[in-house]
Parts: structure tokens; C-alpha cells; sequence
């Protein structure tokens, strides 16, 4: 599959983005939209074309999934059944690729939809900072898939985004979920109270975090356990 600017690589070699002729300035002031790959995952933006197996797992999942969302305010369009309010989700993610304020993936394996992460809200500044967002399909979980999509996302974030600190931010009792970042070992800054609302309630969160520095110290750690190892 082809993506302009992007490379998908499924041999396991990390972050793999398409290089542009320095001497090209249009070409070096788009962000390239990228592919990435861990040692069993990858991830790419979801596309229009993606709907159906999308929508398939969504509505499966239903349960699974929307106690740990926010709630949809009434009158938005129904993006699990309503292929155009989809396709306008995809757009409206490109479009924020393209702003260098947020990065949308589909995880996939092999060709499989399994879920989807996300480094959302970039601020720069004095913070240089985003927000790690993630979900999976029932059917994939319990494979230790999504730990390793967020550490393919750590390295996109660090090194081609640039980033300072990533936070994941999750409600106390959902204990898949910690288990994620216990798995990747990323240090807990305590609770912030009824920090956001999902499913109708507003919620203490666990926030978790990364900064640059701690993925210096543990990057080869972190590119053998999850991306590079066998
Ligand atoms: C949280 C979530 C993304 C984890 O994804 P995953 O790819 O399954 O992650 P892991 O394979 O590392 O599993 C993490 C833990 O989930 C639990 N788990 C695994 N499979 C499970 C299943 N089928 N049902 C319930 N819990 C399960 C286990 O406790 C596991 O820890 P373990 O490997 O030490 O046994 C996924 O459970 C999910 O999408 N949950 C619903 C939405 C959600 O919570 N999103 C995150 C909001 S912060």
C-alpha cells in the first residue's frame, strides 16, 4: 500500500520515513505522513477506504470500548455508521498530520484492523508535549500489542516529532490498560482529579509519563524489547 512520503516497513526496523531532496523547500516543509513498524505491528493513518473492517470492529466492540470514551454529544454524526462522517475523521486527522498538531494510526498485523493510537494535542512551546490515546479489538487483545504500538509511537515522538514529554492518562480501575504502561515501565505522576469525561462521568485519571531524557536512558531497552528484538 502507498502513501505519499511514507514507507511501510513490516521487517521490524522501527521508524521508517521517505526522504525528500533537501533541495526541494516545498517537499521539506511538508511533514512526511508516516508508516511505522514494531517487531509485530504496524501502524499507518486510517484511511475512507479502511470503513468496513473499521466499522466491523467497532460495532463488536461496542461494549468493550465505549465505557473507557468520552461520551458523543447528541447530533454528531455517527462516524461507526456513517461512512462520510468517517471519512471526514480521516481528513480531519491529515489534516492535523499535516499541522504538526496531532498524529492519527491504525494498528494493524499483518493486514489485520486491530485498534488505533494516537499522539494527540501537540503543544510547543515551552512544553513540547502530547497526549497518547489508544484502543484495541477485542479479538487482538492480550497479545501485548499495544504496549508495543506505543513504543514505536515513543520513538516517532521523540525523534522525528521532537517532542519533550508524552502523558497517557488512564482511569484508575481500568487495569488492561495500566498494564500497558507498567509493561513499559513508564513512571506514574499521581492523580489528577475528575480530569476528563468519559462515558458521562467525570473522572480521576492516572497520568502517566515520559520525557525525552528517560527514552534517551532507555532506548535500547526499549528498541530491543519492542521493535528491533527478536
Ligand atoms: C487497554 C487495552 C488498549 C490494552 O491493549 P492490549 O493490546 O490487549 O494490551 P496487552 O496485551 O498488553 O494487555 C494488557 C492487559 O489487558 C488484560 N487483558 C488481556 N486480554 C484481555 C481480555 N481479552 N479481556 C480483558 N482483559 C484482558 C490483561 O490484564 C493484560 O495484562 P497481562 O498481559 O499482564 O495479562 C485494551 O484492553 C483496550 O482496548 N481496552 C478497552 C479500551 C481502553 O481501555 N482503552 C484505553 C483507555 S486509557
Amino acid at each position: 500500500m502507498a502513501f505519499e512520503g511514507m514507507v511501510f516497513d513490516s521487517s521490524g526496523g522501527g521508524v521508517r520515513l521517505a526522504e525528500h531532496d533537501p533541495g526541494d523547500p516545498v517537499a521539506m516543509m511538508r511533514l512526511p505522513s508516516p508508516a511505522l513498524s514494531g517487531r509485530r505491528v504496524g501502524l499507518r493513518p486510517l484511511l475512507a477506504s479502511d470503513f468496513e473492517q473499521w466499522r466491523e470492529v467497532r460495532r463488536r466492540c461496542r461494549d468493550w470500548l465505549t465505557k473507557w470514551e468520552p461520551s458523543v454529544p447528541s447530533g454528531r454524526p455517527d462516524v461507526v455508521e456513517d461512512r462520510r462522517a468517517f471519512a471526514a475523521r480521516c481528513g480531519a486527522r491529515e489534516r492535523e498530520r499535516q499541522l504538526g498538531t496531532g498524529y492519527g494510526f491504525g494498528v494493524f498485523v499483518g493486514s489485520r484492523f486491530c485498534g488505533e493510537i494516537n499522539l494527540n494535542s501537540i503543544q510547543r512551546g515551552p512544553f513540547q508535549n502530547a497526549y497518547i490515546g489508544y484502543w484495541m479489538d477485542e479479538a487482538c487483545a492480550g497479545n501485548s500489542y499495544t504496549p508495543e504500538a506505543a513504543a514505536v509511537l515513543f520513538q516517532f515522538a521523540f525523534e522525528e516529532v521532537r517532542l519533550h514529554r508524552l502523558q497517557i492518562a488512564i482511569i484508575p480501575r481500568n487495569r488492561a490498560s495500566r498494564r500497558v504502561v507498567e509493561k513499559l515501565g513508564i513512571r506514574s505522576e499521581g492523580i489528577a482529579v475528575r480530569y476528563l469525561e468519559i462515558n458521562g462521568v467525570w473522572e480521576d485519571h492516572v497520568r502517566y509519563a515520559i520525557t525525552t531524557e528517560e527514552w534517551v536512558a532507555r532506548r535500547d531497552e526499549m528498541l530491543a524489547a519492542w521493535i528491533t528484538g527478536p
